[in-house]
Parts: structure tokens; C-alpha cells; sequence
């Protein structure tokens, strides 16, 4: 018969021991040991310990001498663990039975008593939305970042035009600050789910324990204002149970990268010889081991490959999700690597991609060529019919006829007279040099959110404010 007085000492070394009769399969230890990965929780969980003993103390259920040694005790792990010392035992499962363990050895019985009116289960919970309420804030700034990038990119291109595309086909000429500035939008977008999850961070699970709560009289409010949330969680099931907010997260940056990945797909299309409308950096580029001319576009490439496992790392947990039971169950275990990932692939795509924006050479000359194309002011012609009073439709249909002629008799639409027009339509009253040209398709855009100049202008003023509040916003709540 085995013994186990929680000091490490009897037949088994968990802190469950005193129930088992004999020791887990090593197959089973390695199966089900969390510590590679949820290490990444140590620093909150440690956090967590401190508020959760500094509590038991005023509640009377630690003395003045217990929560001493434990406070010492937990500040050497923590600097254990910062200056990579920590001894990692894959056999104590995970980060929590790590800390306890090491603590034992370093305070003896008064660890002991750390563990008083909580689980594994409430502790892991919090420890998660600590965890998320910093990467999400991290994701904010990285993403605030590259809006600066863009806009100050977009600030020095607000003359380079370029076509812009549907269906990758030239539609009409746009100005290339105001392509960018779409992914300033876009960007901003996503910085603001990730502020507002934060409204789904704010209730501590913490005093849930294992599911029902506790006998014991733990101070909620306490721990939970220690910890910088609002106040404790309202149901101690679904305290334990849920994982929505971490879904939320995986969702708001499988967006986000979604987001990278078509700016990435732009700059792997525009810097083939093909579009030639930018370079990248050879900082931001690698070459080829074989083929010594190529400069490959591999940095943008990974960023929209790596929005494949954020959008799995999303799907692994709603299915984990789905069918489980209340309340805790291993399962949930299953949460943490795709958290994990997410917010790193996250926090280096918006790293690199800055980097990569920031670098680029643009040639303006190819893109303005590029837009130079006369069919791409077919629109406005049509619409200068419209202006004479013709019904859009029927503008619409004459043009088409006129871009067919052109195609057909390999002709520059730009280059047909007044005359010429008017056999397609009466209602031409000029020639299409005088009613077409690059300049005034975009200054004659001139409607909020369009891409004449004076527009681009005020955009780039308005995303300027728009991202200096949301970083203030940011760190006022840091
Ligand atoms: N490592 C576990 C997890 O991440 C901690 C909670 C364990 N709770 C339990 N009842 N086995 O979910």
C-alpha cells in the first residue's frame, strides 16, 4: 500500500495520490501532460496564487507565517520561470501541479495550503482570460502598428494611381493611398472586435472551484479586483464549462489574419514580373537554392499560409466544444495550443508584414501605366450620358457597343470624336478626349469614402485621429 501525505514522499507523487493504489502508466503521463505548452500560463497562474493567498490570509484561512512563505515562495518560482531555471516536470502534468510541487520543495507545508478553496478547474479558467486579455491587447497593438505603417505608405502614394480590380480584371483608376487605406479599415475593424472582447473577459471564474463553488468563505470580489477583473463570474458552472470568450479570440484573429492574407496575396501578385508593381525588400525576401535570378516573395507567402492554421485553430476548438457536457471535462485541455498559436502567428504576421509594407519599393510608373488603360474610364463615359439625361441602362448598352467597335478595330476609345460617338448615341455632345481622361475619373470620384484626391485627403487626417484615439484607448486599459 502506497501513502500520501502531499509532500511528495508517499507511492505517488499527485496531489490526488491518496485515492490511487498504484501509478499512472507512463503512455497515460505523457498523453495527458499539458506542461510543454500551458507553461506559457505560468506567470498569470503565479499571479493568480498570489491574489488567491493574500485573500485566504484575510478570510483566516492562511496565517500571517503561511502566506509569508507562500509569497516568498511564489516569487522565487517566478523568477525561476523568467530566467528559465524552472525545473519542468512532465510527470506533474501541467503548469499548475509544476507550481505547487516546486513550491512544496522550497516552503514545505505551507504550499499546502495554497491550493484551499480552489481547483484546477476555476484556476485554469482564469488563468486562460488573463492570458486573453493580454494577447488580445498585444493583437491591437500589432495591429495599430501596421495601420501606421499603411497610412504613412498611403501618405507618400497619394498620386500614384493604379488600377483598381474586380474579379482581378482593371475596373476603374485608383489612387494607391486609397487602396491602402481599405486595409487600414479592415485592420481597424479587427483591432475593435479584440477591444470589444475584452467586455467578455471581465468576470473571474476564480472561487467556482472544482464547478459549485466553495464551503469555505473565499472573498470573490477580492481575488477577482486583485486580478483586475470587474468582479466574480455570476454562474460557477459556466465558470468552469466555457470557453466562448477563447472561441471569440480565435475568431477575431483568424479575421485578422484572413485580413493579412489578402494583403499578402496583393504584394505576391504585384511583385511578379507579370504586375511589377512592387518589390519587396531583399530583407523581406529570400532567394532560390537553385535558380540564382529569383527573388521570392516568401515572407507574404507565409503570412497567407498561416492564415490556414488560425482559421483550424478555430475549428478545433468549437468542435471540442461541441457535445461536451457541463461542466469541466479533459477536453478543455484541447483549448490552450490553438489559443496559444493563434495569438503568436498573429503577433509575428503583424510583425512582418509592418516590416515588409514599410520596405517596399513601389514603382509608381508601372501602376500608372497600368491605369492608363483608356477602358478603364468606359464607366465614365457612360455616365456622361447619363448626365445628358439618358437612363443608365441605355448609356450602358452604348458603350458596350462602343468598347466592342474599339476591341474589334484595335482602337484607343480616348481617340473617338464627337462624331464617332454619336453614331452609337445621339446624346454625345463631345469627344471622348475631351469627356475621358486619368485626371478626371478620379477627381470627378468626389463622394465620401471615394478616391478623388481631396477625399483621399480627409481619409488619411480621419484614419490618423481614429488611430490615435483607439491607441490611447489602449493605454489607458494597459
Ligand atoms: N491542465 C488542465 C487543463 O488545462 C487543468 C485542469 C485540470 N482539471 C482536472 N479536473 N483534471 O484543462
Amino acid at each position: 500500500m502506497t501513502t500520501n501525505d502531499g509532500t511528495g514522499d508517499g507511492g505517488s507523487r499527485k496531489p490526488w495520490g491518496g485515492r490511487f493504489r498504484e501509478d499512472t502508466d507512463p503512455t497515460v503521463e505523457r498523453f495527458s501532460a499539458s506542461i510543454d505548452f500551458d507553461k506559457a500560463l505560468a506567470r498569470y497562474d503565479l499571479r493568480l496564487s498570489g491574489a488567491h493567498a493574500a485573500m485566504l490570509h484575510a478570510q483566516g484561512l492562511l496565517d500571517g507565517a503561511d502566506l509569508e512563505a507562500l509569497q516568498r515562495g511564489l516569487a522565487e518560482v517566478g523568477e525561476e520561470i523568467e530566467n528559465g531555471t524552472f525545473p519542468f516536470d512532465p510527470s506533474l502534468e501541467d503548469i499548475h501541479m509544476n507550481v505547487e510541487s516546486r513550491l512544496r520543495e522550497r516552503v514545505g507545508v505551507a504550499a499546502g495550503r495554497l491550493h484551499t478553496g480552489r481547483s484546477r478547474n476555476d484556476q485554469v479558467a482564469t488563468d486562460l482570460l488573463l492570458y486573453l486579455r493580454d494577447a488580445a491587447r498585444a493583437a491591437r497593438r500589432g495591429l495599430h502598428q501596421l495601420q501606421e505603417v499603411l497610412i504613412g505608405r498611403a501618405r507618400e502614394h497619394v498620386d500614384t494611381v493604379l488600377p483598381g480590380y474586380t474579379h482581378l480584371q482593371r475596373a476603374q483608376p485608383v489612387r494607391l493611398a486609397h487602396h491602402w487605406l481599405a486595409f487600414v479599415e479592415m485592420f481597424g475593424r479587427d483591432a475593435d472586435r479584440f477591444r470589444d472582447l475584452e467586455a467578455r473577459l471581465s468576470l473571474a471564474p476564480l472561487g467556482s472551484g472544482a464547478l459549485a463553488g466553495s464551503t469555505l468563505p473565499l472573498d470573490r470580489e477580492a481575488t477577482a479586483a486583485a486580478l483586475g477583473f470587474a468582479g466574480p463570474s455570476r454562474n460557477s458552472m459556466d465558470a468552469v464549462a466555457s470557453r466562448d470568450a477563447a472561441l471569440e479570440f480565435l475568431s477575431d484573429g483568424a479575421i485578422a489574419q484572413v485580413h493579412l492574407s489578402r494583403l499578402a496575396e496583393e504584394l505576391v501578385l504585384w511583385s511578379t514580373a507579370e504586375f511589377g508593381f512592387v518589390e519587396l525588400a531583399d530583407a523581406y525576401s529570400t532567394g532560390s537554392s537553385l535558380m540564382p535570378q529569383k527573388k521570392n516573395p516568401d515572407v507574404p507567402e507565409l503570412v497567407r499560409g498561416k492564415s490556414g492554421r488560425t482559421i483550424g485553430n478555430l475549428v478545433t476548438l468549437l468542435t471540442v466544444l461541441k457535445g461536451l457536457p457541463l461542466t469541466y471535462n479533459r477536453d478543455l485541455q484541447e483549448d490552450k495550443e490553438p489559443i496559444f498559436d493563434t495569438a503568436l502567428t498573429l503577433r509575428d504576421s503583424l510583425e512582418v508584414m509592418a516590416g515588409a509594407i514599410a520596405t517596399l519599393r513601389v514603382h509608381s510608373e508601372r501602376m500608372r501605366e497600368a491605369a492608363g488603360d483608356p477602358m478603364l474610364l468606359a464607366t465614365d463615359l457612360a455616365e456622361a450620358l447619363v448626365r445628358a439625361g439618358v437612363p443608365f441602362r441605355e448609356a450602358h448598352e452604348a458603350v458596350g457597343q462602343i468598347v466592342a467597335h474599339c476591341l474589334e478595330k484595335d482602337l484607343d476609345l480616348r481617340a473617338l470624336s464627337r462624331e464617332d460617338l454619336r453614331a452609337f448615341h445621339a446624346s454625345f455632345d463631345a469627344g471622348a478626349d475631351e469627356l475621358l481622361s486619368l485626371d478626371r475619373a478620379l477627381e470627378e470620384r468626389d463622394l465620401p469614402g471615394a478616391t478623388a484626391r481631396g477625399r483621399v485627403m480627409a481619409a488619411l487626417d480621419a484614419a490618423e485621429v481614429t488611430l490615435a484615439d483607439a491607441r490611447r484607448e489602449l493605454d489607458a486599459a494597459s
